[in-house]
Protein backbone atom coordinates (compact mmCIF):
# COMPACT_ATOMS: atom_id res chain seq x y z
CA UNK A 1 0.00 0.00 0.00
CA UNK A 2 1.18 3.39 -0.72
CA UNK A 3 0.49 6.40 1.90
CA UNK A 4 1.03 9.88 1.47
CA UNK A 5 2.42 12.21 4.94
CA UNK A 6 4.22 15.57 4.33
CA UNK A 7 5.78 15.50 0.66
CA UNK A 8 6.51 11.66 0.35
CA UNK A 9 4.99 8.81 -0.51
CA UNK A 10 5.93 5.95 1.21
CA UNK A 11 5.08 1.50 0.40
CA UNK A 12 4.24 0.47 3.56
CA UNK A 13 3.04 -3.60 4.61
CA UNK A 14 1.22 -2.36 7.54
CA UNK A 15 -0.78 0.86 8.12
CA UNK A 16 -2.17 1.72 11.19
CA UNK A 17 -4.10 4.66 11.33
CA UNK A 18 -4.89 5.17 15.11
CA UNK A 19 -2.75 3.98 18.24
CA UNK A 20 1.30 2.60 18.56
CA UNK A 21 -0.17 -0.50 16.03
CA UNK A 22 2.15 -3.82 15.77
CA UNK A 23 5.96 -4.40 15.29
CA UNK A 24 6.03 -5.47 11.81
CA UNK A 25 8.26 -4.68 9.00
CA UNK A 26 7.15 -2.16 6.74
CA UNK A 27 5.32 -0.69 9.88
CA UNK A 28 3.52 2.64 8.80
CA UNK A 29 1.62 4.53 12.30
CA UNK A 30 -0.41 7.82 11.18
CA UNK A 31 -0.02 8.69 14.89
CA UNK A 32 3.61 9.24 14.32
CA UNK A 33 2.96 12.10 11.92
CA UNK A 34 2.94 14.84 14.60
CA UNK A 35 6.43 13.49 15.82
CA UNK A 36 7.91 13.33 11.93
CA UNK A 37 6.17 16.88 11.35
CA UNK A 38 8.41 18.21 14.52
CA UNK A 39 11.41 16.14 13.12
CA UNK A 40 11.49 18.09 9.58
CA UNK A 41 9.65 21.50 11.36
CA UNK A 42 13.16 21.58 13.58
CA UNK A 43 15.66 20.20 11.58
CA UNK A 44 14.64 22.79 8.64
CA UNK A 45 14.96 25.93 11.17
CA UNK A 46 18.79 24.31 12.00
CA UNK A 47 21.74 24.66 10.26
CA UNK A 48 21.69 21.63 7.90
CA UNK A 49 24.76 18.92 8.75
CA UNK A 50 24.40 14.72 8.78
CA UNK A 51 22.02 12.74 10.05
CA UNK A 52 20.94 9.35 11.21
CA UNK A 53 17.35 8.14 11.27
CA UNK A 54 18.79 5.28 13.21
CA UNK A 55 15.42 3.09 13.72
CA UNK A 56 14.14 3.79 10.34
CA UNK A 57 10.86 1.41 9.67
CA UNK A 58 9.92 2.29 5.95
CA UNK A 59 12.27 5.30 5.94
CA UNK A 60 9.50 7.87 5.97
CA UNK A 61 11.19 10.01 9.20
CA UNK A 62 14.50 9.98 7.28
CA UNK A 63 13.08 10.74 3.54
CA UNK A 64 10.81 12.91 4.82
CA UNK A 65 13.81 15.02 6.21
CA UNK A 66 16.03 14.47 3.18
CA UNK A 67 13.63 15.80 0.90
CA UNK A 68 11.64 19.03 3.09
CA UNK A 69 14.98 19.80 4.87
CA UNK A 70 18.70 20.51 3.43
CA UNK A 71 19.98 18.28 5.36
CA UNK A 72 21.69 15.01 4.66
CA UNK A 73 20.45 11.32 5.62
CA UNK A 74 21.80 8.46 6.84
CA UNK A 75 19.18 5.58 7.15
CA UNK A 76 19.31 2.25 9.47
CA UNK A 77 17.39 -0.53 10.70
CA UNK A 78 18.65 -3.87 11.85
CA UNK A 79 15.94 -5.83 9.64
CA UNK A 80 16.61 -6.46 6.06
CA UNK A 81 13.06 -6.10 5.03
CA UNK A 82 13.00 -2.68 6.06
CA UNK A 83 16.44 -2.28 4.31
CA UNK A 84 15.27 -3.19 0.78
CA UNK A 85 11.82 -0.96 1.89
CA UNK A 86 13.95 1.41 2.44
CA UNK A 87 15.48 1.43 -0.81
CA UNK A 88 12.38 1.37 -2.78
CA UNK A 89 10.93 4.22 -0.41
CA UNK A 90 13.95 6.34 -1.73
CA UNK A 91 13.43 5.46 -5.24
CA UNK A 92 10.15 6.14 -5.11
CA UNK A 93 10.61 9.67 -4.11
CA UNK A 94 14.32 9.87 -6.31
CA UNK A 95 15.85 10.57 -3.27
CA UNK A 96 19.31 8.92 -3.36
CA UNK A 97 20.80 8.60 -0.14
CA UNK A 98 23.09 5.86 2.11
CA UNK A 99 20.76 2.96 3.42
CA UNK A 100 22.93 0.85 5.57
CA UNK A 101 21.35 -2.12 7.75
CA UNK A 102 22.31 -3.20 10.91
CA UNK A 103 22.26 -3.18 14.52
CA UNK A 104 21.44 0.25 16.04
CA UNK A 105 24.32 0.46 18.20
CA UNK A 106 26.71 -0.20 15.41
CA UNK A 107 25.03 2.21 13.04
CA UNK A 108 25.32 5.47 15.70
CA UNK A 109 28.96 4.73 16.02
CA UNK A 110 29.83 4.53 12.49
CA UNK A 111 30.40 8.10 12.80
CA UNK A 112 29.82 11.46 14.20
CA UNK A 113 26.39 12.86 14.04
CA UNK A 114 24.86 16.35 13.36
CA UNK A 115 21.32 14.45 15.04
CA UNK A 116 20.35 10.88 15.53
CA UNK A 117 16.92 10.03 15.69
CA UNK A 118 15.54 7.03 18.18
CA UNK A 119 12.08 5.59 17.80
CA UNK A 120 12.05 2.67 19.14
CA UNK A 121 9.07 0.53 20.39
CA UNK A 122 8.65 1.02 24.28
CA UNK A 123 11.66 2.52 26.04
CA UNK A 124 14.48 3.93 24.73
CA UNK A 125 16.47 3.28 28.31
CA UNK A 126 19.80 1.43 26.94
CA UNK A 127 19.59 3.47 23.59
CA UNK A 128 20.02 7.24 24.73
CA UNK A 129 23.73 7.10 25.63
CA UNK A 130 24.85 5.87 22.85
CA UNK A 131 23.01 8.72 20.77
CA UNK A 132 24.45 11.16 23.21
CA UNK A 133 28.46 10.26 22.73
CA UNK A 134 28.20 9.70 18.96
CA UNK A 135 26.99 13.01 18.21
CA UNK A 136 29.21 16.04 17.29
CA UNK A 137 29.48 18.58 20.03
CA UNK A 138 26.02 20.98 19.95
CA UNK A 139 24.54 17.94 17.83
CA UNK A 140 20.90 16.87 18.79
CA UNK A 141 18.55 13.66 19.86
CA UNK A 142 15.37 13.54 18.91
CA UNK A 143 13.88 10.62 21.18
CA UNK A 144 10.59 8.56 21.57
CA UNK A 145 9.30 6.86 24.27
CA UNK A 146 6.04 4.56 24.26
CA UNK A 147 6.17 3.08 27.64
CA UNK A 148 3.87 6.14 28.84
CA UNK A 149 1.92 3.77 30.99
CA UNK A 150 4.91 3.02 33.33
CA UNK A 151 5.06 7.39 34.01
CA UNK A 152 1.33 7.46 34.24
CA UNK A 153 -0.77 4.96 34.86
CA UNK A 154 -1.11 1.43 36.37
CA UNK A 155 3.18 1.10 36.55
CA UNK A 156 4.67 4.44 37.96
CA UNK A 157 6.70 1.55 40.05
CA UNK A 158 8.30 0.17 37.02
CA UNK A 159 8.74 3.96 35.63
CA UNK A 160 10.59 4.86 38.62
CA UNK A 161 13.41 1.98 37.88
CA UNK A 162 13.23 2.84 34.37
CA UNK A 163 13.39 6.67 34.19
CA UNK A 164 14.63 7.50 37.95
CA UNK A 165 11.73 9.44 39.01
CA UNK A 166 8.45 8.68 40.64
CA UNK A 167 5.91 10.02 39.00
CA UNK A 168 1.82 10.34 39.40
CA UNK A 169 -1.27 9.91 38.27
CA UNK A 170 -4.64 12.05 37.41
CA UNK A 171 -4.87 14.88 35.88
CA UNK A 172 -0.88 16.19 35.90
CA UNK A 173 0.32 12.82 34.52
CA UNK A 174 1.09 13.86 31.13
CA UNK A 175 3.14 17.08 31.83
CA UNK A 176 5.00 15.21 34.66
CA UNK A 177 5.90 12.58 32.38
CA UNK A 178 6.90 14.54 29.36
CA UNK A 179 9.33 16.26 32.34
CA UNK A 180 10.31 13.23 33.80
CA UNK A 181 11.06 11.79 30.50
CA UNK A 182 13.22 15.31 29.56
CA UNK A 183 14.77 14.85 33.21
CA UNK A 184 15.96 11.20 32.37
CA UNK A 185 17.41 12.18 28.65
CA UNK A 186 19.36 15.07 30.34
CA UNK A 187 20.75 12.93 33.25
CA UNK A 188 22.14 10.62 30.86
CA UNK A 189 23.66 13.36 29.02
CA UNK A 190 25.29 14.91 32.38
CA UNK A 191 26.87 11.65 33.28
CA UNK A 192 29.04 11.54 29.86
CA UNK A 193 29.65 15.35 29.71
CA UNK A 194 27.69 17.07 28.51
CA UNK A 195 24.55 19.49 28.90
CA UNK A 196 21.25 18.68 26.95
CA UNK A 197 18.71 21.98 26.52
CA UNK A 198 15.46 21.24 25.28
CA UNK A 199 14.91 22.28 22.24
CA UNK A 200 11.08 20.69 21.35
CA UNK A 201 8.90 18.48 23.96
CA UNK A 202 5.73 16.39 22.71
CA UNK A 203 3.07 14.45 24.36
CA UNK A 204 0.85 13.25 22.49
CA UNK A 205 -1.14 9.71 21.59
CA UNK A 206 0.68 7.10 22.89
CA UNK A 207 3.92 8.44 23.32
CA UNK A 208 6.24 11.55 24.21
CA UNK A 209 9.03 13.02 22.68
CA UNK A 210 11.87 15.12 22.99
CA UNK A 211 14.57 16.54 20.87
CA UNK A 212 17.83 17.73 23.14
CA UNK A 213 20.96 19.65 21.84
CA UNK A 214 23.82 18.40 23.67
CA UNK A 215 26.67 20.89 24.53
CA UNK A 216 30.69 18.75 25.82
CA UNK A 217 32.13 20.23 28.75
CA UNK A 218 31.50 19.12 32.50
CA UNK A 219 30.90 22.54 34.12
CA UNK A 220 27.71 23.23 31.53
CA UNK A 221 26.58 19.50 31.96
CA UNK A 222 27.05 20.48 35.94
CA UNK A 223 24.85 23.30 35.01
CA UNK A 224 22.41 21.18 33.25
CA UNK A 225 21.32 19.56 36.34
CA UNK A 226 20.05 23.01 37.98
CA UNK A 227 16.72 22.15 36.81
CA UNK A 228 16.27 19.02 37.79
CA UNK A 229 14.15 18.87 40.91
CA UNK A 230 11.65 17.31 43.39
CA UNK A 231 8.59 19.15 43.00
CA UNK A 232 4.92 19.35 45.63
CA UNK A 233 2.26 18.63 43.98
CA UNK A 234 -1.00 17.81 45.30
CA UNK A 235 0.96 17.31 48.71
CA UNK A 236 2.56 14.47 47.33
CA UNK A 237 6.94 14.64 47.06
CA UNK A 238 7.39 13.18 43.51
CA UNK A 239 10.26 14.01 40.70
CA UNK A 240 12.86 14.79 40.32
CA UNK A 241 11.43 16.40 37.03
CA UNK A 242 12.54 19.40 34.24
CA UNK A 243 11.30 22.09 35.70
CA UNK A 244 12.85 24.31 32.96
CA UNK A 245 11.27 25.07 29.41
CA UNK A 246 10.26 22.63 27.47
CA UNK A 247 10.47 25.01 24.03
CA UNK A 248 13.11 26.96 23.16
CA UNK A 249 10.96 30.08 21.66
CA UNK A 250 13.18 31.12 19.09
CA UNK A 251 12.33 27.69 17.22
CA UNK A 252 9.03 28.24 18.07
CA UNK A 253 9.15 31.35 16.42
CA UNK A 254 10.58 29.79 13.27
CA UNK A 255 8.22 26.69 13.27
CA UNK A 256 5.38 28.14 12.97
CA UNK A 257 5.19 29.50 9.62
CA UNK A 258 5.32 26.16 8.25
CA UNK A 259 2.77 24.21 6.67
CA UNK A 260 2.24 21.05 8.50
CA UNK A 261 -0.52 18.95 9.01
CA UNK A 262 -3.68 20.33 10.56
CA UNK A 263 -3.39 18.10 13.47
CA UNK A 264 0.41 18.98 13.74
CA UNK A 265 -0.80 23.02 13.58
CA UNK A 266 -3.56 22.54 16.08
CA UNK A 267 -0.84 21.00 18.66
CA UNK A 268 2.17 23.62 17.90
CA UNK A 269 -0.15 26.74 18.46
CA UNK A 270 -0.18 25.46 22.22
CA UNK A 271 3.44 24.97 21.77
CA UNK A 272 3.78 28.79 23.04
CA UNK A 273 1.68 28.57 26.17
CA UNK A 274 3.23 25.29 27.66
CA UNK A 275 5.84 27.49 29.29
CA UNK A 276 3.87 30.30 30.67
CA UNK A 277 3.67 28.12 33.93
CA UNK A 278 4.65 24.81 35.85
CA UNK A 279 1.65 22.40 35.47
CA UNK A 280 -1.86 24.22 34.55
CA UNK A 281 -5.17 25.61 36.04
CA UNK A 282 -8.45 23.62 35.07
CA UNK A 283 -11.31 25.43 33.72
CA UNK A 284 -13.25 24.70 37.29
CA UNK A 285 -15.05 27.16 40.26
CA UNK A 286 -16.16 24.98 42.98
CA UNK A 287 -16.79 21.81 41.16
CA UNK A 288 -19.06 24.91 38.75
CA UNK A 289 -17.16 24.11 34.85
CA UNK A 290 -16.71 27.66 33.37
CA UNK A 291 -15.80 27.47 29.53
CA UNK A 292 -12.41 27.44 28.58
CA UNK A 293 -12.67 30.00 26.02
CA UNK A 294 -14.24 32.66 28.53
CA UNK A 295 -11.56 32.18 31.27
CA UNK A 296 -8.88 32.65 28.64
CA UNK A 297 -10.39 35.66 26.90
CA UNK A 298 -10.76 37.43 30.29
CA UNK A 299 -7.03 36.51 31.33
CA UNK A 300 -6.00 38.17 28.39
CA UNK A 301 -8.66 41.22 28.58
CA UNK A 302 -6.73 41.78 31.64
CA UNK A 303 -3.41 42.15 30.02
CA UNK A 304 -2.03 38.15 30.99
CA UNK A 305 -1.08 35.63 29.00
CA UNK A 306 -3.38 32.62 28.62
CA UNK A 307 -4.34 29.47 26.49
CA UNK A 308 -4.51 25.97 26.05
CA UNK A 309 -2.54 23.19 26.70
CA UNK A 310 -2.03 19.99 25.56
CA UNK A 311 -1.36 18.72 28.51
CA UNK A 312 -5.05 18.31 29.41
CA UNK A 313 -8.49 18.92 27.99
CA UNK A 314 -9.48 20.92 30.91
CA UNK A 315 -6.16 22.93 31.35
CA UNK A 316 -5.46 26.30 30.82
CA UNK A 317 -2.13 27.69 31.02
CA UNK A 318 -1.72 31.50 32.01
CA UNK A 319 1.13 33.67 33.86
CA UNK A 320 -1.24 35.05 36.07
CA UNK A 321 -0.70 34.09 39.59
CA UNK A 322 -3.18 31.66 40.96
CA UNK A 323 -5.36 34.10 43.54
CA UNK A 324 -5.27 36.31 40.38
CA UNK A 325 -6.87 33.48 38.44
CA UNK A 326 -9.29 31.96 41.16
CA UNK A 327 -10.71 35.71 41.48
CA UNK A 328 -11.01 35.90 37.62
CA UNK A 329 -12.93 32.76 38.10
CA UNK A 330 -15.39 33.27 40.82
CA UNK A 331 -16.42 36.32 38.59
CA UNK A 332 -17.51 34.29 35.13
C1 LIG B 1 8.87 2.18 15.96
S1 LIG B 1 9.69 1.50 14.58
C2 LIG B 1 10.34 2.89 13.76
C3 LIG B 1 9.33 3.66 13.00
C4 LIG B 1 9.88 4.69 12.09
N1 LIG B 1 10.93 5.51 12.68
C5 LIG B 1 8.74 5.58 11.60
O1 LIG B 1 8.73 6.81 11.87
O2 LIG B 1 7.81 5.03 10.96
C6 LIG B 1 11.15 0.82 15.30
C7 LIG B 1 12.12 0.25 14.28
O3 LIG B 1 13.34 -0.06 14.94
C8 LIG B 1 13.88 -1.23 14.39
N2 LIG B 1 14.79 -1.79 15.41
C9 LIG B 1 14.44 -2.37 16.58
N3 LIG B 1 15.56 -2.71 17.27
C10 LIG B 1 16.61 -2.30 16.53
C11 LIG B 1 18.02 -2.36 16.72
N4 LIG B 1 18.55 -2.89 17.82
N5 LIG B 1 18.81 -1.84 15.77
C12 LIG B 1 18.28 -1.26 14.65
N6 LIG B 1 16.95 -1.20 14.41
C13 LIG B 1 16.12 -1.71 15.33
C14 LIG B 1 12.68 -2.09 14.07
O4 LIG B 1 12.99 -3.03 13.05
C15 LIG B 1 11.65 -1.05 13.61
O5 LIG B 1 11.68 -0.88 12.22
Amino acid sequence: MIIHEGTVDIETISTFEKGPGRISPGFYNRTMELSRDMSVALLKVLKPGVALDSMAGTGIRGLRIAKETEWTVVLNDKDSRNTEIQKKNAALNSLDLEVMRGDYFCAVSSRKWDYIDVDPFGTPSGLVDAAIMNLKNNGIVGVTMTDTANLEGKSISKGHRIYGSRSIKGIYSREISTRIFAKYVIERGASLGRAGRILLSIRDGHFIRVFVRFKKGNMVADDSLKDLKMVNVGGEEIGPVYTGRLYDPEILEKINGFHLSDYSQKVLSNFKNEDLMFLFYENSNGGREVKKSRIIEELQNRGHKAGNTNFSEKGIKSDAESEEYRKIVSLL
